[in-house]
C-alpha cells in the first residue's frame, strides 16, 4: 500500500519547469504522456482494469463480481498542469484514489458495483484554452468538430495533438456509453484557497463552483519600426492593451464579488524594437451570477473598444469558454458530510471536471487543506498528513456510496 505522498514522489520530476518554475504539465505534451502511462502502470499495479476512452479519458477498473459497469462509482482528476503550476493540483485527487482503493482493499471491502479510478485531459485549458475539455467532450458540453479545431500556441490542433497521442480524433464527442457507466463521481482536490485555514480543518465536502469563463481580445494596430516611428505616428495596439487591462481591473472591482483576470497577454510579432501589429489578452471572468459576468464582460468591451479607437487601434472580443455557478448535488453533499463526521462545507472559485459532470449526473468534491492557500503557482502545497487524512476520508466516501 502506498502513501499519498509516496505516489506524488514518484512523478515529482516529470515535467519540472527549469524557467517558470513548478510544473508544466500541459495536455499530451510529452511530461503529461509521462504521467498517463504513470497511471496506466498504478493502475496494473492495482489489478485495475486499464482503458483509455475515445475522449482521451483514462480508467482503471475495479470491477465488481457481476452486473457490469453501469452506474458505477467514479473518483480521480487529472494530470494536467497549468504553466508553471504547483504539484498538486490533479494528481493530488488521483493518487489519493490510488490511495484510498489500497486501503478499501485493507479493509477487505467487496463492492458490490464497479468502482473506477478517472484522469480528465486538458482540465485546465492551458494548452487549448478550453478547460475541462475531456469532460466537456464526454458530456457533449462541447462540439467535437470545435475541440478538434482547437489550437496550441504552436498552431497545432487538438485534432492533430490527439493523434499523435494515439486517440483518433474521428471519434471524439459526446459518449453516452460512457455515461452510461458513471453512477457518481467523486473528486478529490487540493484546496486553492485559504477556507481550510481559517475552519483549521484538514478535509471539506465542497459546496459550490463559482461561474467562470474566458475571452479573447486581440487589440489591431499598425506594427512598424520603433526608431523611426514617432511617438505621435504610432497606432500601438500595446498601449491600448495596458489601459484594457487596468480597465478590467477597475470594472471587476466596482462589481461585488467579481474576480477578472488577465495572466496570459501576447504581442505579435513580438520583437523588443518593433512596434506590435496585434496584441492577444485573455480574459478570465468569475462571478456566481452568470448574468453579473456577462453584464461586466460586456462593460469591458465597452471600454476597450474606446480605449483602442483612442490608440488608433481596433479590437476584437470572441467568448473561449463559459460555465455557470455549479451547486453538487445536495443528496450526495449529505451523504459525504455523514461519511467525514464534522466535515465542513467549501465553496470554490476553482474551475473542476466535476463542475461540468455536475450537469449531468450526481457528483462532489472533497478539498483538502493547502497551508499555503496559493495555487495555479510552485508554491501550491498539502502536508503529508493531510494528503494521508485526505485519503482515508475518500476511502471513507467511497465505502459508504459502494
Ligand atoms: C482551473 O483550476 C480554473 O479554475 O481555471
Ligand atoms: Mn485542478
Ligand atoms: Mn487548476
Amino acid at each position: 500500500m502506498d502513501s499519498v505522498s509516496a505516489l506524488l514522489d514518484s512523478i515529482a520530476d516529470v515535467g519540472r519547469d527549469a524557467t517558470r518554475g513548478g510544473y508544466s504539465r500541459g495536455v499530451y505534451t510529452s511530461a503529461e504522456l509521462t504521467l498517463r502511462t504513470w497511471f496506466e502502470e498504478e493502475a496494473r499495479r492495482r489489478g485495475l482494469a486499464f482503458e483509455t476512452d475515445r475522449n482521451g479519458i483514462l480508467w482503471g477498473w475495479w470491477d465488481a463480481g457481476s452486473g457490469g459497469r453501469t452506474g458505477s462509482l467514479v473518483t480521480g482528476s487529472h494530470v494536467d498542469s497549468v504553466p508553471g503550476g504547483g504539484a498538486y493540483d490533479g494528481p493530488l485527487g488521483v493518487a489519493s484514489a490510488f490511495a484510498a482503493v489500497d486501503i478499501l482493499r485493507e479493509r477487505g471491502i467487496r463492492p458490490n458495483r464497479a468502482l473506477a479510478v478517472a484522469v480528465f485531459p486538458e482540465e485546465e485549458g492551458s494548452r487549448f484554452g478550453v478547460p475541462c475539455l475531456g469532460s466537456r467532450l464526454l458530456t457533449g458540453a462541447i462540439d467535437a468538430d470545435a475541440a478538434r479545431n482547437l489550437t496550441d500556441a504552436d498552431g497545432l490542433t487538438f485534432a492533430e495533438a490527439s493523434r499523435a497521442a494515439g486517440i483518433d480524433p474521428a471519434h471524439l464527442g459526446r459518449d453516452d456509453d460512457t455515461l452510461r457507466t458513471i453512477g457518481d463521481f467523486v473528486e478529490l482536490h487540493v484546496e486553492q484557497g485559504r477556507g481550510l485555514i481559517d475552519l483549521d480543518s484538514a478535509v471539506a465536502v465542497g459546496s459550490t463552483i463559482l461561474g467562470h469563463g474566458r475571452w479573447r481580445l486581440s487589440v489591431s494596430g499598425q506594427g512598424n519600426h520603433a526608431g523611426t516611428t514617432l511617438m505621435a505616428d504610432r497606432a500601438d495596439p500595446m498601449i491600448a492593451a495596458a489601459q484594457i487591462v487596468l480597465a478590467i481591473r477597475n470594472a471587476a472591482r466596482a462589481e461585488d464579488g467579481a474576480r477578472a483576470t488577465v495572466g496570459r497577454l501576447q504581442p505579435v510579432p513580438g520583437g523588443t524594437n518593433v512596434i506590435a501589429s496585434r496584441v492577444d489578452l485573455w480574459l478570465d471572468v468569475r462571478h456566481a451570477d452568470d448574468a453579473v459576468t456577462a453584464a461586466l464582460v460586456e462593460r469591458i468591451h465597452g471600454q476597450a473598444q474606446k480605449a483602442a479607437a483612442f490608440e488608433g487601434c481596433s479590437v476584437s472580443l470572441t467568448m473561449e469558454s463559459q460555465s455557470g455557478t455549479v451547486s453538487f448535488d445536495p443528496a450526495l453533499q449529505r451523504t459525504l458530510r455523514n461519511s467525514l463526521k464534522g466535515a465542513p462545507l467549501l465553496p470554490t472559485g476553482a474551475g473542476h471536471d466535476a463542475g461540468v459532470l455536475a450537469g449531468v449526473l450526481p457528483t462532489a468534491m472533497l478539498f483538502i487543506r493547502n497551508p499555503t492557500g496559493v495555487s495555479h503557482s510552485p508554491e501550491e502545497f498539502v502536508e503529508r498528513d493531510d494528503a494521508d487524512a485526505g485519503a482515508t476520508a475518500l476511502a471513507d466516501v467511497l465505502e459508504d456510496l459502494l
